[in-house]
């Protein structure tokens, strides 16, 4: 199979191809991803043994918290797994666990040791269960120090860095008698090496995520990504063409191009590339019907990312574009690199070049320091824009962040009082941007038979809202055209027309 770009081997077939030329009476090579094939092969030999011992498949539940970058990384880490010969399972009764966690707040952290204590029991029915954590939590020394003291029954951490590591790390767990009993543990930092090629698995056959980037170079003074995820790398640009090809040649028809801040996509590279320019190269691959991507940073969105939205036929109608705080001065406090005004100025750009885009926002409340004069300006700011969608976080102090000493934090049942206007106010807002859409008719992505009600079918329209209607489960996957008859607040209800 020919593809465009210098790598050629992305899809299954071709890795397993790669992987019976691997020689496991040799030690295994220093190069990537050759090595981790070889670990692959040496974990299928022992599944094979291993099932046959047990008389039923080994199974591999994954638990994904945080971003859509995480959901990515769950999708690798399953494809690795089930190349090595494991099945994937809902239940957490299972032969491999895996966590994959979100710091970005507080709670998500919270969530994850609740999590882990309720896992002793599991483990005492079935002591051979591997438990694994991964994800941006396992990037803080201090989660990793406490995992070590007092979550004894984890087997395995490994950080946001060396996902591509795991059929490694696994190995040595499973087979070397000497790492049996110790949790084993393995951070890695200081490399810029993105590792291509891996197998992995995808949650739809019609649409999916493509990591254009890692990592984050803005240090706004609240947030704690980029420290545990670390400098920006984008891949080059040929490989992610080549990725989207082949996931167009499998089915795919929409794609969603993932990054911590797209638009400063390629300036790290030997050839730099603009965000823009991927784009163009993106909306010629034959076949590709959709392109989204998040998320968007305010101060790297430039003129030409806003033409090629306007000349495009294929990127979605819909932006998502973090505000945080509409107040100027605290967008100085918390680094962001705009004021108010510059972002107003790019809204009126964007609805200017595409005058039904969506467009949907992530809102902190409670920065130290904030005033009722800069809640004010956000709510204000917020009218002004008319969001489709916010998503509105209570602030949460992050240990190492320059925001987490700063001087006025706000007291938790002032930012709550603040949180609940906000929401309120973002909700009539968003029922109102909805209500003017109805009656009207769009091009729907078809995704899935409705969970709770079966004779209906649920799909995205290009700004991204969501609609139930009558259909069949044959038209997932396809798009149909749907008529929006009445408006729920967070979906609509509609007809195929
Ligand atoms: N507290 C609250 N919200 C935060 N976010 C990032 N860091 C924090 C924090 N410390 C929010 C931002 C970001 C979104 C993904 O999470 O709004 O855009
Ligand atoms: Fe965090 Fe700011 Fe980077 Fe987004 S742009 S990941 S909020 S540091």
């Amino acid at each position: 199979m020919e593809i465009a770009g210098k790598k050629d081997v992305m899809n299954r077939k071709e890795i397993e191809k790669r992987l019976e030329k691997i020689d496991l009476t040799l030690p295994p090579p220093e190069t990537e991803p050759e090595r981790q094939y070889y670990f692959i092969r040496l974990l299928q030999d022992w599944a094979e043994k291993k099932k046959k011992e047990l008389g039923r498949p080994l199974y591999a539940n994954i638990t994904t918290f945080g971003c859509q970058m995480n959901a990515r990384d769950s999708e690798k880490i399953l494809g690795i797994m089930q190349m090595a010969g494991f099945e994937e399972t809902e239940s957490e009764e299972a032969d491999f666990l895996l966590y994959n966690t979100c710091t970005v707040r507080e709670n998500a952290n919270l969530k994850v040791y609740g999590r882990l204590g309720q896992l002793k029991k599991q483990k005492e029915k079935n002591p051979d269960m591997v438990i694994a954590l991964c994800g941006c939590m396992m990037q803080e020394k201090e989660v990793v120090e406490k995992i070590g003291k007092s979550y004894r029954n984890v087997d395995i951490i490994f950080g946001t860095h060396n996902i591509f590591k795991l059929a490694e790390l696994l190995s040595i767990k499973l087979l070397d008698q000497r790492a049996k009993q110790k949790m084993l543990i393995d951070i890695w930092d200081g490399t810029e090496e993105i590792v291509e090629d891996l197998p992995n698995e995808r949650k739809y056959s019609f649409k999916g995520g493509v990591n254009i980037m890692f990592g984050c170079n803005n240090f706004c003074s609240y947030c704690i990504v980029p420290y545990v995820r670390g400098r920006e790398r984008s891949r080059e640009p040929e490989d992610i063409i080549a990725e989207i090809k082949c996931m167009v040649q499998d089915g795919v028809k929409e794609v969603m191009l993932l990054g911590q801040n797209v638009n400063s996509y390629g300036k790290n590279l030997k050839n730099p590339v603009t965000f823009a320019e991927l784009l163009r190269r993106a909306e010629e691959i034959e076949g590709l019907e959709r392109i989204r991507f998040m998320t968007s940073h305010p101060k790297d969105l430039s003129d030409e990312l806003i033409q090629v939205m306007a000349d495009s036929k294929k990127i979605c109608h819909h932006m998502h574009l973090p505000l945080q705080s509409g107040s100027s001065r605290l967008l100085k406090v918390m680094n962001r690199r705009y004021t108010k005004e510059d972002y107003l100025l790019l809204v009126e750009k964007l609805r200017k070049a595409v005058p039904d885009i969506a467009l949907t926002t992530d809102i902190i409340v409670g920065f130290p320091g904030e005033t009722e004069e800069d809640f004010e300006e956000t709510l204000d700011l917020v009218r002004t824009v008319g969001y489709d969608n916010a998503f509105t976080f209570l602030y949460s102090k992050r240990t190492g962040t320059p925001a987490a000493s700063m001087e006025g934090q706000v007291l938790p049942e002032v930012a709550k009082e603040r949180f609940d206007r906000l929401l309120t106010e973002v909700q009539q807002i968003s029922a109102q941007k909805a209500a003017k859409r109805t009656g009207t008719v769009h091009t729907i992505l078809v995704e899935e038979v409705n969970q709770q009600d079966s004779s209906l079918l649920t799909g995205r329209g290009s700004q991204n809202f969501l609609v139930h209607f009558p259909g069949d489960k044959a038209q997932v996957g396809t798009f149909v055209n749907v008529r929006l008859e009445e408006s729920k607040g967070f979906y609509y209800l509609g007809k195929q027309v």
